[in-house]
């Protein structure tokens, strides 16, 4: 059985948190990783250790899976095997011998380039420029480099036989739905699609073998680079919700931005986790979160950061024991977008979770 985790807006939803919870509890036998290359980063934690993994699929933190990486994941050698190292997960890692290779030209024109560095905003990491050279057809592959040669593997090859020997297979995808190629906010995207199906392409399976698609929502919503945002924070939405009581728990802290919304994203950790930079903060969008349930044929919703909107629910494990409040802002989330939210996040760690899923629709 073929699970994919997605993310449903601009990504950094935690996709990382909800994967290693997956991987953890529902104990995949193969977890492949998928989506762009390395300019996604998924936070994981793993024995109190904190990972911001750009290559390693998230799903490491279970000892026991098989970890891949899908053809259509663009591969930063030098990250790759800084990875591994730090994982320690050289014995069970295979990546496809047909991924494609970002070599140091391709970071140098992408911060480099005007428009994709300061229009696009781009992380810088080379992606957009080496997805470029392979429309073009002249970009390596993970078989032309040496040092790679003791991980390359067939990932489709092995992700259908597990699938036939009935094992679970969960699959990850990078970014998020607004920051489609097709879908997002174009120009203001990433260089490929990021969508269930793509994220199925990326590692080689196809659409009748999938049977659950995870779309990850944050309970607000964040953007890092530029482009349209129209639920973003201003004075006057801040002053109209829940955001006027987190923004006066903020300047009491003694955070004090140069907007609200960089008070908040202050407030809440919001930065990049591979550039650094403070993320956008934002209402959640129901409209788009509808339209991007649906071109992802979502199964189920996971909905994180639910405590950094209302910080009582910290570390909740019971539906029961969140506050009305949280409760009804997710059962809002939930009739509009049409599909039932089955997990919680309700802190950064795999077991601040709320499984709602019936026992036998894990994964
Ligand atoms: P991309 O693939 O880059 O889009 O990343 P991502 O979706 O894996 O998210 P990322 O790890 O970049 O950012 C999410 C941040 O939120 C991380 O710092 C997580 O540790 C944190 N996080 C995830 N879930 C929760 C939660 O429920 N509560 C809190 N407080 N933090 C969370
Ligand atoms: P690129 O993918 O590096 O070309 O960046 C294109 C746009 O996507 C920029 O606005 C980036 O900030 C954004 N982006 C790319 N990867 C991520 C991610 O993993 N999380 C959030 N934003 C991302
Ligand atoms: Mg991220």
């Amino acid at each position: 059985m073929v699970s994919v985790v997605v993310g449903g807006h601009f990504g950094d939803e935690g996709k990382g948190k909800i994967i290693s919870y997956l991987a953890l509890h529902d104990n995949p036998e193969v977890i492949a990783r998928a989506g762009v290359g390395p300019n996604a980063g998924h936070t994981v934690y793993k024995n109190g250790k904190k990972y911001g993994l750009r290559m390693v699929p998230c799903g490491f933190v279970n000892d026991n899976a098989r970890l891949l990486i899908g053809a259509g994941v663009l591969v930063d050698v030098q990250t790759l095997l800084k990875e591994i190292g730090e994982t320690n997960t050289g014995n069970r890692i295979g990546l496809d011998k047909r991924c494609a290779i970002i070599e140091e030209r391709h970071k140098e024109q992408d911060v480099g380039d005007k428009h994709l560095k300061s229009t696009v905003g781009s992380t810088g990491t080379g992606c957009g420029p080496a997805n470029a050279e392979r429309a073009h057809r002249t970009i390596k592959l993970a078989q032309d480099i040496p040092s790679l040669k003791g991980f390359l593997a067939d990932v489709p090859e092995e992700l259908n036989r597990a699938f036939l020997e009935g094992k679970k297979i969960l699959v990850e995808g990078t970014q998020g739905f607004c920051l489609s190629l097709f879908y997002g906010t174009y120009p203001y995207v990433t260089s490929k699609d990021t969508t269930a199906s793509m994220v199925a392409a990326d590692v080689g399976i196809g659409p009748t073998k999938i049977k659950k698609v995870y779309v990850v929502f944050k309970a607000y919503m964040s953007r890092v680079g530029q482009g349209p945002f129209e639920t973003e924070l201003d004075d006057k939405r801040v002053k109209a919700s829940m955001w006027k009581k987190i923004l006066e728990a903020a300047n009491a802290k003694g955070i004090k931005g140069r907007n609200p919304n960089e008070t908040i994203a202050e407030y809440f950790g919001e930065k990049g986790t591979v550039t650094g930079r403070m993320r956008r903060i934002g209402d959640f969008d129901f409209k788009l979160a509808r339209y991007s349930a649906m071109v992802n044929s979502a199964t189920d919703l996971a909905v994180t950061c639910i405590d950094k909107l209302f910080p009582e629910c910290g570390k909740v494990k019971k539906y029961d024991d969140l506050s009305q409040q949280a409760r009804d802002y997710l059962k809002k989330i939930e009739d509009e977008v049409g599909v039932k939210i089955t997990l919680i996040s309700t802190g950064p760690d795999a077991e601040d979770i709320i499984d709602l899923r019936q026992q036998d629709s894990t994964i």
